[in-house]
């Protein structure tokens, strides 16, 4: 079934300069960017969109970690876009992340992980709707 996910590419890309690189590894596993844009979080923004996490100790360093640069926000599409990202994108930590995975690729630690995406309908529909209106997306 066809589906949107959301995407953030973290401050650990955009301040190496490897969006590029991670789109065209997003690209090449077929899936489609219909909605994308460079944007400072807020800590009032990060901290509402990673509300879940409020409890857990890395909480504090993971607002701070993702209003510390630009991020780019992104709605991808494709067959089974929730699932067929998270496996893209590899385990949250990079260490255990497989290869040819985005985290394997590129990611610095469990922190600078370099990519958020949702990990269920659920949460895909909240957080696409959290960055973009629907006349934001292009099918
Ligand atoms: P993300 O998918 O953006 O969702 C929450 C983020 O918290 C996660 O990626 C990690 O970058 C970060 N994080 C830091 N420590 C942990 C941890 N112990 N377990 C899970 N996520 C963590």
């Amino acid at each position: 079934m066809m589906g949107r996910t959301l995407s953030i590419i973290k401050p650990d890309a955009t301040t190496r300069n490897i969006t590029g690189k991670v789109n065209t590894m997003i690209e090449d596993a077929g899936l489609k960017i219909i909605a994308q844009k460079l944007i400072r979080l807020t800590p009032s923004q990060a901290e509402e969109f990673y509300s879940e996490h409020k409890d857990k100790a890395f909480f504090t360093s993971l607002i701070d970690f993702m209003t510390s640069a630009p991020v780019v926000v992104q709605v991808l599409e494709g067959e089974d876009a929730v699932t067929r990202y998270r496996k893209i994108m590899g385990a949250t930590n990079p260490a255990v992340a497989e290869e040819g995975t985005i985290r394997k690729t590129y990611a610095l630690s469990i922190d600078k992980n370099t990519v958020h995406g949702s990990d269920s309908q659920e949460s895909a529909k909240r957080e696409v709707s959290f960055f973009f209106s629907e006349t934001e997306i292009c099918e």
